[in-house]
């Protein structure tokens, strides 16, 4: 095992080098980062996140491992260029015992680079970015919410299982939404299926309007896209009023219409999905999240909330183990993937790469509802391609 510059300041500056049984009892926070985006398009899926992990920590009495938690959040504003500054404020700066988030797959990549060297348990709350789990994954580092292949794959069979043969594709043109379409193109061709026009938006360009009214002279039979946060609910109202909402059906990962449902209105209505998580999901964890989620900040859960209630919920299971020593890494990761998770999602564990095995349901928007239709895919387990984990 390598010692890195990080983990021997850590060890210093955090008391790690206390007996395991005393840690807890001598005070030391314990301090969790949050790199998430707090302003921007995805601000309110940050904000999400964050409050999914306080409503967690809240059950666990505030603390974890029976250490108290002290955050130390950081603005990432979804900006790549100004991740590895971001990632050392928390690092560096706030000497974090774990760090969590982000939002945006392109700063996650950059935040991957930083955190492999580090050796800084890491819990990857959002992007979906396949290298995470794949090319660069790490021990060290989980992931409670998803990747790229899971949500988006699922998604071309249901298509042209509807009959929809001939698809449109349109992203915003960063690592996300290619991979994205990379996915949805490999399960769209083993069906039978012939993507007929690639439209790519630069991040976060919210002007659809051009681009629409070229999907509405092609006629294809559908459109399968990536938009997310404030810029979904444009697009979403864009394809209405384009006069596509009738015409053209409209399919994507969930993430189209995962809290923007409100600001969406009767836009969104017929819009189909495939995501790790439904509103509707009728299981007890579910039910008792939502509840107290709203309870707590007057807001509706939505995916976001959830990998930052379970991100929070994982590290209570595993940091109990340990007596919340932060220091004995090889325990905590062995005791992270023996996670086993009643999620509001359904039920939850860590594949070998760190990456979650989980449904994917295919829902459909009704009345300004999100309504479960099925299951998509049983069990998704990302292929993981390039992880050597656990192999
Ligand atoms: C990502 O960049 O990985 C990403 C961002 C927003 C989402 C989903 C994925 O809603």
């Amino acid at each position: 095992m390598t010692f890195s510059r990080r983990a021997f300041l850590g060890a210093a500056a955090s008391s790690a080098l206390l007996p395991r049984r005393l840690f807890a009892a001598s005070g030391a926070k314990l301090k969790v980062g949050l790199l998430l985006p707090y302003s921007g398009t995805y601000a309110a899926l940050g904000h999400n996140i964050t409050d999914g992990m306080k409503l967690a920590a809240s059950e666990h009495g505030g603390k974890l491992g029976g250490r108290e938690i002290e955050w130390k959040a950081v603005d990432d504003e979804s900006d790549p260029a100004k991740a590895p500054a971001n990632v050392n404020k928390l690092i560096a700066g706030e000497k974090v015992d774990i760090l969590t988030g982000p939002v945006h797959s392109g700063v996650a990549m950059a935040m991957m680079q930083i955190v492999r060297q580090e050796n800084v348990l890491t819990i990857v709350t959002n992007a979906g970015a396949q290298a995470v789990t794949g090319t660069l994954c790490a021990p060290h580092v989980f992931r409670t919410s998803f990747s790229n292949w899971q949500v988006s794959y699922p998604c071309a069979e249901v298509m042209v299982k509807a009959g929809h043969k001939k698809a449109a594709l349109m992203f915003w043109n960063y690592s996300f939404g290619q991979e994205s379409m990379a996915a949805f193109k490999e399960g769209y061709s083993k069906a039978g299926g012939t993507v007929v026009k690639e439209i790519a938006v630069p991040f976060p360009s919210t002007e659809f309007q051009a681009n629409l009214s070229e999907i509405a002279a092609l006629k294809p039979d559908a459109v399968f896209v990536f938009f997310a946060g404030a810029g979904a609910a444009k697009f979403v109202k864009d394809y209405a009023d384009a006069g596509l909402q009738q015409k053209v059906p409209l399919y994507g990962s969930g993430f189209l219409t995962e809290g923007v449902l409100a600001a969406q209105g009767g836009a969104a209505d017929g819009i189909r999905t495939t995501l790790h998580y439904a509103d509707a999901l009728d299981n007890p964890a579910n039910k008792k999240f939502r509840e107290a989620f709203k309870k707590a900040t007057g807001r509706d859960a939505d995916v976001y909330a959830v990998a930052g209630y379970d991100a929070v919920n994982a590290l209570a299971q595993a940091l109990d183990k340990v007596k919340g020593d932060t220091g004995a890494q090889k325990e905590l990761i062995a005791a992270l993937e023996a996670t086993r998770l009643d999620s509001p999602r359904g039920r939850f564990r860590f594949s070998k790469a760190h990456n979650p095995v989980q449904d994917i349901y295919l829902r459909q928007v009704k009345g300004g509802k999100e309504m479960v239709l099925g299951v998509a895919m049983k069990d998704a387990d990302d292929p993981a391609t390039g992880c050597k984990l656990g192999k």
